[in-house]
């Protein structure tokens, strides 16, 4: 199926683009009404997920709701470890939860590599929809989580300010880490694959926690992973997000990815300078600037444009949008991406 419209892929390839590409990070979601009404109609986000049509039809909302240039599969990172055989619970106003987590290398053995064509085929059913429906209007993104975020979900059962406890296995019992985030990097390369032959145009790998590790246990423990995923992903176009991994971009401008997404705290000429023009960059605008004026959302919006140039630049918020912003600000963003020139 030919893209009717593939900008982002070209921009991720770095080829020549009439205008800069924009879709948002967690733009399936809660910030529109019309996802919060299905959502509604089922008994929780796990059922959402594991109903292909329904996670098809809330893909798509975004496409035709706000008018971005990608749709991202609807599904979580953790449907990765469930896969494993560590079930987890989204607990409504909390967040993720698992009864069970892993504490030492016995607890191990009750995990498995995932068999994703078997286990996750509710995510590709829902992909080759979505690809149907979309009937080429607009790429789709498949995404996993990066080794060392599912890492610390796992370890730690929840979400968490420090993530105290998946860093302290890293001075107690590095070897067990390492064999778990082996694990989770087999099922993570099997898993995109399959995602890419039901269809996804691009991957993307998210580190949200990547940014709790020093420089040389950030290498150690989450960069050859990445690394060893990039190298495993030749199909299609790779992006990784590695949120507040400052110290990494410069080793990231090696890896076999031909996108970068910088947060919003890092600055675009010095992430340009490090990381080189090899690479296409993809954000960053702070998810808090959807909460200003009109007015204010198109300044910020130009400024962050003119920072990255018309070359090998995917427009994107620095993290996912905020759940309470307001869908006629998220399109206010996308329309001043869209109707931007540069030297204007
Ligand atoms: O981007 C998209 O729109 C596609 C769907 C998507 C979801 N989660 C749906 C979701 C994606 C790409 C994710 C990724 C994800 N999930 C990440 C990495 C990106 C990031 O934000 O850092 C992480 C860390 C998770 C784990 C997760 N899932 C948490 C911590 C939570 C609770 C907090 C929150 O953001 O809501 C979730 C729940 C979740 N995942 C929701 C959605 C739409 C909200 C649940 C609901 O609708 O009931």
């Amino acid at each position: 199926m030919q893209l009717k419209n593939d900008l982002l892929i070209r921009a991720a390839k770095g080829e020549k683009v009439e205008r800069t590409p924009v879709w948002l990070m967690r733009q399936a979601g809660r910030i529109l009404p019309e996802y919060r009404k299905v959502r509604a109609s089922v008994s929780g986000f796990k059922e959402l997920v594991k109903t292909p049509e329904l996670a098809a039809e809330v893909t798509i909302q975004p496409v035709d709701l706000l008018g971005v240039d990608a749709a991202i599969i609807f599904s979580d990172i953790l449907v990765i470890p469930e896969a494993m055989g560590l079930d987890y619970e989204m607990v409504e106003k909390t967040g993720p939860v698992f009864p069970k987590t892993i504490n030492n290398a016995s607890d191990l053995d009750q995990l498995r590599v995932a068999d994703a064509a078997r286990d996750l085929a509710y995510v590709t059913d829902a992909i080759q929809l979505v690809k149907k429906e979309l009937n080429g209007r607009v790429p789709l993104i498949g995404f996993a989580g990066a080794p060392w975020t599912l890492f610390c979900y796992m370890i730690e059962g929840s979400g968490s300010k420090t993530f105290s406890k998946a860093r302290k296995v890293l001075y107690t019992d590095p070897q067990m880490a390492h064999k778990l985030l082996d694990m989770i990097t087999q099922s993570t390369i099997t898993y995109l694959k399959c995602q890419i032959d039901a269809g996804a145009d691009i991957v993307q790998l998210f580190d949200s926690w990547g940014g709790i590790l020093g420089d040389n246990q950030y290498n150690e423990f989450s960069m050859k992973y990445i690394e060893t995923i990039c190298n495993a992903i030749t199909e299609v176009p790779i992006t990784v997000f590695a949120k507040g991994a400052y110290l990494a971009r410069e080793k990231m401008s090696s890896l076999a990815c031909e996108t970068i997404g910088l947060d919003w705290n890092m600055d675009i000429a010095e992430s340009r300078k490090i990381i080189g023009d090899q690479k296409t960059l993809q954000g960053n605008l702070d998810p808090c600037a959807l909460y200003g004026s009109y007015d204010e959302i198109a300044i910020q919006t130009k400024s962050m444009l003119n920072q990255f140039g018309s070359h090998r630049h995917i427009a994107n918020l620095g993290h996912g949008v905020y759940p309470d912003t307001n869908p006629d600000h998220v399109r206010c963003f996308i329309d001043t991406v869209k109707n931007f020139q540069f030297n204007s």
